[in-house]
């Protein structure tokens, strides 16, 4: 009596006529799936994890009839010959994907440092701040019982500001309490004075007669000569050998600035330009190696570089002459 119905026939899972073949496409790739249908999701995405390597958190699997709320894929409306659209990064892309991640943010932070340490050589922020804020005069006073103080007082903050001398300050590391003036008629054999090695700087700015005041040029070299005395006493070799080197810094220095800022113009070569590059030229040689040779161009014309030796040698005369003048009036 009992009549068995085909649904009763009980067929093992794993009978390949009952199982699904998915088809699953991922990128450019395509590839098939075999699972019973009641294999769970989770089977599923651990097969294609096997095949891909997408880890299995971060697949995303999309088909057409899609359900949710069921655990096995027969549930979920896949059925045999479903197509799969599986979204996902394998591993090794996600590892590429992190390392370029790295990188980018490891190049926004070089280019951040780049900016913050600003635009030219100065070597880390804190560290010339710091430099900036120490290597200086700290102080300027006019001698307040003098006349016109407030130029004075100009001339000193000049000084004291000057680009040059603050970068052989900050160079050589040194440091001026205090910046202030001499009066010729109180020291009429003084020039410059450095009192205990860079406590304070005195300096000759005005006329003997009080009428006006020195010309910066001179002011400033004196006050070169006094920033060696900061580092020796006396006028001996060592001393020689240190003010030169400041005298050629605050040449070169200036000279690099002029080459900065007048590269448009630097075509227009006026005698006046080519004298004061020659008066530059000879100042550093003067300082540096004595004052001997002179560079040969096979191009200059024999006037010409008649000219320039006449000039060079007078003006390296002159400095001489100077800085002889400063050694004497200086209580080194
Ligand atoms: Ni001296």
């Amino acid at each position: 009596m009992t009549e068995e119905s085909p649904d009763a026939v009980i067929l093992p899972n794993d009978t390949p006529t009952n199982d699904y073949l998915l088809h699953v496409n991922h990128g450019a790739t395509g590839f098939d799936v075999v699972l019973s249908p009641t294999s769970s999701i989770d089977d599923l995405k651990q097969r294609l994890y096997e095949l891909t390597s997408v880890p299995v958190d971060k697949q995303k699997l999309l088909w057409k009839g899609m359900k949710r709320g069921a655990i096995a894929l027969e549930g979920l409306g896949l059925k045999n010959g479903s197509k799969i659209t599986l979204v996902g990064a394998s591993e090794s892309a996600i590892q590429s994907m992190h390392q370029a991640e790295a990188d980018a943010s490891r190049r926004a932070e070089i280019m951040r440092n780049r900016e913050a340490r600003g635009p030219t050589k100065v070597r880390g922020t804190s560290a010339s701040s710091t430099k900036d804020a120490q290597f200086r005069f700290h102080r300027i006073e006019p001698l307040s019982h003098l006349p016109n103080p407030i130029q004075a007082r100009s001339t000193l903050s000049k000084l004291a500001n000057d680009p040059a001398i603050l970068h052989i300050m900050r160079l050589h590391e040194f440091s001026v309490g205090m910046l202030t003036e001499l009066a010729p008629h109180e020291h009429p054999n003084l020039l410059g004075l450095n009192v205990n090695g860079g406590q304070s700087i005195l300096l000759r700015i005005r006329t003997n007669a009080y009428d006006g005041f020195r010309s910066y040029g001179e002011v400033r070299r004196v006050l070169c000569h006094e920033l060696a005395h900061n580092v020796y006493n006396g006028h001996g070799d060592d001393f020689k050998t240190l003010n030169s080197q400041l005298n050629r810094e605050v040449a070169e220095f200036e000279r690099s600035v002029q080459a900065g800022s007048n590269t448009l113009s630097s075509s227009v070569d006026t005698y006046e330009d080519h004298a004061s590059n020659v008066q530059r030229e000879a100042a550093v040689q003067a300082f540096v190696l004595g004052g001997g040779t002179n560079p040969e161009s096979p191009h200059t014309s024999e006037n010409r570089e008649e000219r320039r030796r006449r000039i060079l040698t007078a003006t390296v005369a002159r400095l001489e002459q100077e800085e002889r003048e400063i050694d004497d009036r200086c209580r080194g």
